[in-house]
């Protein structure tokens, strides 16, 4: 099974992304191909329609395909304002919107529906960024992603790992494995286990 997984921040020391290695280090554990996207790594402005009529970003449609490759998704998304991040949605806008006379990206339901999803996140606050899974939900649900019933908030994540960027916590560590296993065993019934 093919993994993707990202987190919804860009910065150097996101906790976010540390969970997301956590996550991508448990699904190679449990035999899948993980990949671990860096948002940082794509040019892609905020996104207004004017600015897309003038054509797709060649970032947006190479992150579109990366994330149609892979059936699956674990998305690691920081809490800003009880909500997830700018970044997050700028981006999950822009790579939900149809390309016009694109091969595969014309279709408005790619590269979203049919994928399935786990989120984390983490915080420093008590709750582990809870807040912004719950407005996360709702728009991968929008755009017909099929998402895992049990995710993941990691509280005081400023002291959840050490050096190496392992949790500490072997608590908290089977409960990110656990999203893991549980998108893996659905991805494999709705894509099959060769995908
Ligand atoms: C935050 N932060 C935050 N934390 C939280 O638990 N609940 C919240 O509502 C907010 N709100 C918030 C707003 C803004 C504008 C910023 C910049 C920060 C703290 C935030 O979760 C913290 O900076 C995390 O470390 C961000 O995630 P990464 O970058 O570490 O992955």
């Amino acid at each position: 099974m093919k993994l993707l997984v990202f987190a919804g921040s860009a910065r150097s020391e996101s906790f976010n992304r540390r969970l997301a290695r956590v996550a991508a280090d448990a699904a190679r554990a449990a035999g899948a191909q993980a990949t671990l996207l860096e948002l940082a790594d794509y040019d892609i402005p905020m996104y207004h329609a004017e600015l897309e009529a003038r054509g797709t970003p060649p970032d947006v449609i190479r992150l579109k395909e990366a994330m149609d490759a892979h059936p699956a998704w674990i998305i690691a998304t920081p809490e800003y304002n009880g909500s997830y991040t700018g970044l997050l949605k700028n981006t999950l806008d822009w790579t939900s919107s149809p390309v016009a006379g694109h091969p595969v990206f014309a279709d408005a339901s790619r590269p979203f529906a049919g994928k399935v999803v786990g989120m984390l996140s983490a915080s420093n606050g008590a709750l582990g960024g809870l807040r912004a899974q719950s407005h996360l939900a709702p728009l991968l649900l929008n755009l017909g992603c099929w998402l895992a019933p049990r995710a993941y908030a990691l509280p005081r994540a400023a002291s959840a790992f050490d050096a190496q960027g392992q949790l500490l916590d072997a608590e908290q560590q089977a409960q990110v494995a656990d999203v893991v296993r549980q998108v893996l065993w659905a991805a494999g019934r709705l894509h099959g286990e060769q995908a």
